[in-house]
């Protein structure tokens, strides 16, 4: 599958099995979710440009490399996004922030906006979006549909979690975004959840069911 990276690293691997468990805890599911999203974060910035940067160690003077964290924008969208940003921003702690509310309409599955904060000038910036499940993709293609109109530098995806039906969605639609995640699970079930999947991501991190 192009522009797909599937990020089996072991450790990557190993919690992500933890957190599908039925009886994980919210705190356990939110703790793992956080260091799961911090190794995913790696892989995502792995092609992120470096700059020259002079520095004097306690010996000499050398030129070591730094990355320019200020034009990176990590945008969530509501409300499990939070979940996956919280562990990106412990490894890029200067990142810049967006926000996209959307919820799926329980009938359609079509995804409705109620939010859309960015910071400015976002012509400058990458983007990466961070939502946990990529699933029938329509919250994933009315984000970046909307993200595109202000005409950032590049855009990716990332999700712990999909499925072939929201691969093939989201690629159809942004063939050009690159999608990160951990697995691909079977398939979708009629009410848009992936199987076997976690289940509903903003419930198990927020405790709200
Ligand atoms: N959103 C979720 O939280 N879980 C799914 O399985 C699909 C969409």
């Amino acid at each position: 599958m192009g522009n797909v990276h599937l990020i089996d690293h072991p450790l990557v691997q190993h919690k992500l099995t933890l957190m599908r468990r039925k009886d994980a805890s919210t705190s356990t599911f939110r703790t793992l979710l956080n260091e799961l999203s911090t190794l995913m974060a790696y892989e995502v910035t792995r092609d992120m440009p470096l700059q020259d940067v002079e520095v004097e160690t306690p010996l000499e003077t050398m030129t070591g490399k730094m990355i320019d964290g200020k034009k990176l924008v990590f945008v969530s969208i509501l409300r499990a996004g939070n979940g996956i940003l919280e562990g990106m921003l412990n490894v890029v702690p200067g990142a810049r922030v967006g926000h996209v509310g959307l919820y799926r309409d329980p009938e359609t599955l079509e995804a409705v906006e109620y939010y859309f904060k960015m910071p400015q000038d976002m012509q400058e910036r990458d983007i990466v979006v961070v939502d946990p499940m990529l699933a029938t993709g329509n919250s994933a293609i009315a984000a970046v549909n909307r993200l595109k109109k202000l005409k950032p530098k590049s855009i990716k995806f990332v999700c712990l979690l999909t499925c072939p039906e929201g691969i093939a969605a989201l690629q159809k639609a942004h063939p050009d975004v690159a999608i990160y995640t951990a697995a691909i699970d079977r398939q979708l079930n009629e009410h848009g959840y992936i199987l076997p999947g976690l289940g509903d991501a903003g419930d198990r991190i927020f405790g709200t069911k």
